[in-house]
């Protein structure tokens, strides 16, 4: 019996194994590589270590130091040493501060075309341009993929990108993202992948491609993805790696949700306004307005053909006298490849200001614009404030409009330059892994070096027979994850120290919340609807499981918040009378009685508040494994009630 057509993601998951559900049902994918950066990473390989394994169980993980090299104090520096030594305990690849970004990094060295890839970094979908299933995820999800578990995700919808035609002259693989971001919006990848064909695709080098699914992550999408062909063939043989390369492609009769067609020859150079990636004109509409800064790099458009491009702009002139140009390589590599020609020379000579080989300005790691600046930049988001300057202007283009703005002084669409240089095909790139250390010695008895700012990460209790406390805040709708734990750099820079992070637990609030919560030796928290909404971010539930609060009892969750609580072992009760909240004050008494057997067993149930001597009914609406969890005290204690410690083998070495 013939099998029905399939879209590459269905290969994919076929090949793994997998069979895939209608869209929307849930889908456990197989991860063989993951990949974290410093950012996440020390959170994420913290999470992995409390698993009790001794070594990771993918066939690779890098752990890639590229968001906070800037080393202005002591904690950077120890958090880059905690990663070096736990990537050598537990079997990682570790890629050393200024070796790069870690998607261009990972496309360069250990990208293969049909792997499933898991990293705690939205960008990860980077590597839809060589063929892989590459998705984000948050820090806790990488971790137990690291473990061997499977990632659980939604059933995508996939949505054919036909391209056909090819690009003319000073336009580019940005152009082409700028475009779907026009048509669909940063809403309108959500539940989706991105699948490239069409006769265009093979006019497009893996480095343009990965330009393409690069920015996916800003249409919201799960992943993008572009067939294995003789492109991919041509970039994993230069990059000395022949062996990676598996051709892959969708069947011709694959069945799509939905089309969208695109003739590349009809692009012409585009730009995002401020404030979101989707806010897309053409550069001619803005032409002569000033443009105060330009920077090149990130991992949307770092790669050699985008800085060689900006050299060839740049050679023999000037950068015009009131803009100022930084460039930050994507690898060593495309450092290397540049400091080969005269290229490095020519961005010198020009007046560019080089960067190390890191995200630097795309994080707002230095390079904040003066207020009200104009900056025209390579990334792959322009939100307010990102650039570390609240009001400046940034515009998101491709190296080719960047390097005309940065000439002139002046929104300039390129196409005015005059005749383009092409930049060749790299046949045969520099193998510059001084940056990459790999895995050496039997696994488990490297010693991970903790500094000052790494501190164990807390784990929740199991719950017991009781559960009581005193209501520690009582707090309106609406409250965001930043209400529960706010952002700013200075607080951000403990996001390995969990014990001093949680100082700042509603600090914007409640200043005094962490003392008392430190006093009575945790409690509750009281809110109405929505509590939680907002980012993503796994420190808010961290911080107050670390301060011992034991349940949120809200009216309503949202539901990223809502799932992180539980993974961290504290229980989000739903009021099942949104009135009784007028009935709970701060610092009344509560106590659940038989705790553990109403969480593993019961939907409703009362709390009783023994200040006023009145009973709260609550639901706790949760699925089985759900029950398990939050009963074990969160995600990382069931997993080791499952399994145990079990330790393995250590692997040879994976990278190439
Ligand atoms: Fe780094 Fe910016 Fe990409 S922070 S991973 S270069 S989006």
């Amino acid at each position: 019996m013939t099998s029905p057509p399939k879209t590459l993601f269905q290969k994919i998951l076929s090949n793994h194994g997998v069979a895939f559900p209608p869209p929307g049902e849930p889908v456990s994918i197989p991860i063989d590589q993951t990949l974290t950066q410093d950012a996440t990473g020390t959170m994420a390989v913290s999470e992995f270590m409390a698993l009790g394994l001794n070594q990771v169980r993918t066939q690779l993980s890098v752990s890639y130091v590229d968001h906070n090299t800037l080393q202005t104090g002591f904690a950077n520096a120890e958090d880059h040493r905690f990663l070096r030594t736990a990537a050598a305990r537990y079997g990682m690849v570790f890629s050393a501060p200024g070796n790069g970004i870690c998607h261009q990094v990972h496309l360069e060295r250990f990208g293969a075309p049909g792997r499933t890839l898991l990293g705690a970094d939205s960008h990860t979908c980077t590597g839809g341009g060589i063929g892989m299933l590459a998705m984000g995820a948050g820090g806790l999800d990488v971790a137990l993929a690291m473990a061997g578990e499977p990632f659980v995700v939604a059933m995508p919808r996939i949505v054919e990108v036909r391209l056909s035609g090819a690009l003319s002259p000073w336009v580019s693989a940005k152009d082409v993202i700028l475009e779907v971001l026009r048509r669909e919006t940063v809403k309108g990848g959500v539940g989706s992948v991105y699948e490239y064909t069409g006769p265009g695709v093979a006019t497009l080098s893996v480095p343009e491609r990965a330009t393409i699914t690069n920015m996916g992550a800003e249409l919201g999408a799960t992943t993008s993805l572009f067939p294995s062909d003789d492109r991919t063939r041509a970039f994993l043989a230069a990059q000395g790696r022949a062996e990676a390369f598996a051709a892959l492609s969708p069947d011709p009769d694959a069945i799509y949700d939905r089309l969208i067609e695109i003739n590349l020859s009809e692009l012409v150079p585009l730009t995002a306004q401020p404030h979101m990636p989707d806010r897309v004109v053409p550069v001619s509409e803005l032409a002569g307005r000033k443009v105060d800064q330009v920077m090149v790099g990130s991992c949307t458009n770092s790669s050699y053909k985008d800085l060689a491009t900006l050299a060839r702009v740049l050679k023999g002139r000037t950068v015009a006298p009131e803009t100022n140009l930084v460039v930050s390589p994507g690898s060593r590599q495309v450092l290397a490849m540049l400091a080969r020609g005269t290229e490095l020379t020519d961005l010198i000579t020009a007046g560019a200001r080089i960067l190390e080989c890191a995200c630097g300005p795309c994080i707002g790691a230095g390079q904040a614009p003066p207020h009200g600046a104009v900056s025209v930049r390579t990334t792959n988001r322009n939100f307010k404030g990102r650039s570390g300057t609240d009001d400046a202007q940034i515009f998101l283009a491709s190296p080719e409009t960047a390097a005309a703005c940065a000439l002139t002084g002046v929104f300039t669409d390129p196409r005015s330059l005059g005749p383009a240089a092409a930049i060749p095909e790299v046949s045969e790139f520099p193998p510059v892994d001084a940056g990459i250390v790999l895995p050496v010695g039997p696994c488990g008895e490297a010693e991970v070096v903790t500094g000052e700012n790494i501190k164990p990460l807390p784990l929740g209790r199991p719950i017991a027979g009781e559960l009581s406390g005193r209501v520690l805040l009582a707090l309106p709708d609406n409250i965001t994850t930043d209400d529960i734990l706010p952002a700013s750099s200075h607080i951000l820079q403990y996001r390995s120290n969990v014990p001093k992070i949680s100082e700042y637990t509603f600090s914007r609030i409640a200043p005094d919340f962490a003392r008392r919560a430190q006093e009575h030796g945790g409690g509750f928290v009281v809110a109405g609807e929505n509590y939680g909404q907002g980012s993503s971010r796994e420190h808010a539930a961290l911080a107050p499981l670390y301060l011992g609060i034991k349940a949120v009892i809200a009216c309503s969750f949202a539901r990223i918040h809502r799932a992180n609580l539980i993974n961290f072992g504290i229980l989000p009760l739903l009021l099942e009378n949104p009135r009784d909240l007028d009935g709970i004050g701060q610092g009344d008494l509560l106590v659940l009685a038989d705790a553990r057997r109403k969480v593993e067993n019961e939907e409703s149930f009362a709390i009783r508040n023994a200040t006023r001597e009145t009973l709260i009914r609550v639901k706790l609406d949760l699925k089985p494994e759900e029950r398990l969890t939050a009963a074990a005290g969160g995600r990382l204690n069931r997993y080791r009630e499952l399994h145990g410690d079990d330790p393995l083998a250590c692997p040879a070495s994976t990278a190439g």
